[in-house]
């Protein structure tokens, strides 16, 4: 990989990746350690945040409020940018590149990766952008996507088509939600791959349906296929994994892709304006970056995370966000979120005229619970849900208009009974 300048790469000569080393040369800047919490705590992670609790916040996963070890780390960073910024900014850039080590590290730990696969990216769309903007592509070869995905992809792909005409072709993976099954989503992937389908692109937690789905094995069933397939045919498996990062228990390695993107300021908790891409390989081909870098461009996640200067301070406190959620224990999260959301479906469902939209079996679902009510509008349900001081919102994506709630680790059971009678009074 091309180095930065070649000042940079004498003055980096041997630090880079060796966070110990780069370290060494770094002023202290007394970033606090994040609070330690204890597994499971999930009242004392409420206390942590500074959300106005006279409501039930149901709709974290837009934005997360920033909470204190957030709001500390951030702090620290700035009054250090603050008071002498030039100096931060020092020409060999070590004391950036080593914050932005940590987050790596942070990140890496927490998905079982090494920190040279992590690029640092500024939200989940920047991720698809670079993802879907880069993805090499030879003519003739084809994106193969959903059209349950987000507008960010959408757009990620229309504007990749008017830039080099790549071709793009979109699978509907099933037909209502509440009766979609492991079985038919993986038959109907594997009936549309054809030989010139070089990218597929998929949503793991979606935001119109509160579907979840079996990622791993969709990258069993491209595994399978690239077998058969020389390395410039061989299939690219990119997933947009915002709404499943921050709630799944799952590890890298197990979801069986080239390339997970993620914001890390919804369901992580971390600062807003932050995300990540993780690469199965430090030294990928696979993509082409679509600007410069002001990283050590030497490995993937030093040469895709995006360059000029940033709003370093929340780009650097990312890392205690991931220190959080290993705190709390991936485990005891994933058990929490699926805890409640089971609980509120179980509610919802003793209303006359609720429909459930999002299925309710665990392995279709994660931490969304969307629904309707027979008759009634979505966004005037909404909106009197909000005027009661319990925070939904509603959108009309692939499944047709919704009241989007999810359930989170800084909700509790008395919220969701208090969200349910509110609906009864409505039914
Ligand atoms: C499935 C999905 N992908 C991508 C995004 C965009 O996320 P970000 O705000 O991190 O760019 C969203 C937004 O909520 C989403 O629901």
């Amino acid at each position: 990989m091309i180095q930065n300048t070649r000042r940079d790469f004498i003055k980096a000569g041997g630090l880079v990746g060796a966070g110990l080393t780069l370290a060494a040369s770094v002023p202290a800047t007394a970033t606090p350690q994040s609070d330690t919490l204890r597994r499971g705590d999930w009242q004392r992670l409420r206390q942590l945040f500074p959300l106005d609790y006279r409501y039930a916040h149901f709709a974290n996963f837009l934005v997360s409020a920033h909470c204190e070890p957030i709001r500390a780390a951030i702090e620290a960073h700035r009054a250090r940018l603050d008071g002498n910024p030039a100096q931060v900014m020092d020409y060999d850039r070590q004391e950036v590149w080593q914050h932005e080590h940590e987050v790596r590290t942070q990140a890496a730990r927490y998905l079982g990766v090494a920190p040279g696969q992590i690029a640092l990216t500024g939200s989940t769309t920047e991720g698809l952008n670079i993802f879907y903007g880069g993805v090499r592509l030879k003519p003739g070869q084809e994106i193969l996507t959903t059209v349950h995905e987000h507008y960010s992809v959408r757009y990620a792909l229309q504007y990749r088509t008017e830039r080099d005409g790549a071709g793009v072709r979109k699978l509907r993976l099933f037909e209502d939600p509440r009766q979609a099954s492991e079985d038919e989503i993986l038959t109907r992937i594997a009936q549309g791959i054809r030989p010139e389908t070089r990218v597929l692109g998929m949503t793991w937690v979606h935001s119109g349906s509160g579907v979840k789905l079996p990622i791993g094995k969709i990258g069993e069933l491209v595994k399978e296929t690239n077998r058969e397939r020389g390395p410039d045919e061989r299939i690219i498996y990119g997933i947009d994994g915002v709404h499943g990062f921050g709630v799944e228990n799952l590890d890298f390695a197990a979801m069986n892709c080239d390339f997970f993107i993620s914001g890390t300021h919804k369901w992580m908790f971390g600062p807003r304006g932050t995300g990540i891409i993780c690469a199965a390989s430090e030294h990928t081909r696979d993509l082409v970056p679509l600007g410069a870098t002001f990283s050590q461009n030497q490995n993937f996640g030093t040469t895709f995370t995006p360059g000029g200067y940033q709003a370093f301070e929340h780009r650097w406190a990312a890392s205690k966000a991931f220190e959080l959620h290993l705190q709390l224990g991936k485990d005891a999260v994933q058990q929490r979120i699926h805890g409640l959301n089971h609980y509120l479906k179980q509610q919802l469902q003793t209303l006359k005229g609720v429909e459930l939209v999002t299925p309710s079996s665990s392995a279709l679902s994660a931490g969304f619970t969307f629904f309707r009510i027979a008759g009634q509008d979505d966004e005037a349900l909404a909106a009197y849900l909000i005027q009661n001081r319990v925070m939904v919102d509603s959108v009309s994506r692939d499944a047709g208009p919704v009241v989007r709630m999810a359930p989170g680790l800084l909700n509790t059971e008395a919220e969701v009974d208090r969200a349910i009678r509110l609906l009864a009074a409505r039914t």
